[in-house]
């Protein structure tokens, strides 16, 4: 049990066909319930960081209670900055005990994404940290897949191989048509396998077999907890996921990282919705809470179970 890096973790991922949980979090009960989840199915994960969960929380009320969780589960946790957006931030989290640290530069003209991105693995490497970095935008491409729209924004796999070779990243985000929060198709889910598949031969060919694939914007947005929200008062319409098979599939195919924020933000806000409705006398929100951390830690057991496969990954 301890805080690490993803290295070794990425290895045995990529051999064995399945891939690592990443979680965001900001506060205690979503640490607690993640943690508690991956524990359960004896499964390594990855506790994930935003800017605006640092801003929220603060860095060191984040490490003191993913070192808890450490110590009350047993597991392998990585902590991880989530779109870092500059090395201010990265150097804030490196000096706050973070073992892993991503730098988002996919907004930045190509050549000034890899001059920053590089400044950043400079930087973490130096310190024992990891390095994630992304290349190419994370939108939905509409409907019947236009392939000038795809080339344009998915990442390009002659690019994705120069981004490595001149970084030296630990692993690469890429856009292959997910995107972030619960409404990330207007018609058919569809995600761009062969791009995948290209981009992992074309990095192997040059010399990074094994090379470790991330995938955000990855969580699934499960009708039935939709449902359960909008029953108990809420109004989220159209919202629509990544369908589970196809995260299988990607996790049996390079991606060693799979990003899921929005599907806790749903299994939290439908716990407490339910038991604010069911329960209008109570106030203490160690109930409705608890409620929330439970919803937390069965979402990240099947997740684990169903989706992921990291099952067993601590023995
Ligand atoms: O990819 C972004 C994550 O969902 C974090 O979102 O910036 O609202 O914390 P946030
Ligand atoms: P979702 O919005 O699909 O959960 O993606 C989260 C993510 O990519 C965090 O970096
Ligand atoms: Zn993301």
């Amino acid at each position: 049990m301890a805080l690490v890096t993803t290295k070794e973790m990425f290895k045995k991922a990529y051999e064995g066909k399945y891939a690592i949980g990443a979680f965001n979090i900001n506060n205690m009960e979503i640490i607690q319930g993640v943690a508690r989840g991956a524990a359960a199915k004896n499964s390594a994960c990855i506790l994930q960081v935003s800017r605006s969960a640092l801003n929220y929380a603060g860095p060191k009320y984040l490490y003191g209670m993913v070192k808890a969780a450490i110590e009350e589960t047993g597991i392998d946790i990585a902590l991880h900055l989530d779109h870092g957006p500059d090395l201010e931030t990265v150097k804030l989290c490196i000096e706050n005990g973070f073992t892993s640290v991503m730098f988002d530069g996919s907004h930045f003209e190509y050549e000034e994404n890899v001059a920053k991105t590089k400044e950043v693995v400079d930087y973490a490497h130096a310190r024992g940290v990891v390095v994630e970095a992304e290349l190419g935008k994370l939108a939905g491409v509409e409907d019947e897949v236009n392939v000038d729209a795809a080339n344009a924004t998915y990442t390009d796999p002659d690019q994705a191989v120069d981004f490595v070779k001149r970084t030296g990243v630990d692993s690469l985000a890429i856009a292959i048509g997910t995107s972030h929060g619960a409404y990330k198709f207007k018609g058919e889910a569809k995600l761009d396998f062969d791009r995948l598949e290209v981009i992992t031969k074309k990095l192997a060919d040059a010399g990074y077999p094994n090379f470790p694939i991330v995938l955000h914007g990855a969580s699934s947005v499960d009708p039935a907890v939709i449902e359960m929200c909008n029953q108990y008062g809420g109004a989220l319409k159209g919202a629509s996921g990544i369908p589970a098979d196809m995260l299988r599939k990607a996790a049996a195919s390079g991606v060693c990282k799979i990003n899921m924020d929005t599907d806790i933000r749903l299994a939290m806000t439908a716990g407490i919705r339910k038991s604010f409705s069911e329960k209008p006398e109570a106030f203490d929100p160690r109930g409705y809470l608890g409620v929330a951390r439970e919803m937390i830690q069965a979402l990240v057991e099947s997740k684990i179970e169903d989706v992921l496969g990291s099952k067993d990954s601590m023995k």
